[in-house]
């Protein structure tokens, strides 16, 4: 796997493992369906990609970082959710809130799969989760 240039004009990046090299996209596939691949995403902000049934990466990047007080969290297979050991919040699949004292979703980026390489880029128009501007751009 080569690499291509590590950045592109729409302000994306690539996926990179905890040492800093770029992950090939064929790394990912390999997990098993509704796997949580955690990466290294925009400003190295953990991000999780999820696998979907179909063999492909969904195209939206879960910031792994509560929007209580900025604690990391694991995806909890059993019971479908992302959840924070801090305070006890809570997340659905795509970061909505189920449960507090998290105020906010999770924070969205883009992903998308090029040429075996995961591209992360800023999510700057609306949130479909909330019908509403983002509330971190
Ligand atoms: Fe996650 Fe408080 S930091 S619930």
């Amino acid at each position: 796997f080569i690499p291509p240039k590590e950045t592109n004009e729409g302000g994306a990046i690539l996926a990179k493992d905890i040492l800093g090299n770029p992950i090939p996209a064929s790394q990912i596939l390999a997990e098993p369906p509704g796997t949580r691949a955690l990466v290294a995403g925009l400003a190295g902000d953990p991000t999780y990609l999820t696998l979907e049934k179909d063999a492909t990466i969904n195209p939206w990047g879960i910031v792994d970082n509560c929007t209580h007080l900025g604690c990391t969290f694991p995806w909890n297979n059993i019971d479908q959710e992302f959840q924070c050991p801090c305070h006890g919040s809570r997340y659905n699949a795509d970061g909505s809130v189920l449960r507090g004292p998290a105020p906010l979703p999770l924070k969205l980026v883009h992903v998308a799969v090029k040429d075996n390489a995961i591209w992360i880029a800023p999510w700057t128009e609306i949130d479909p989760r909330t019908g509403e501007n983002p509330w971190w751009v």
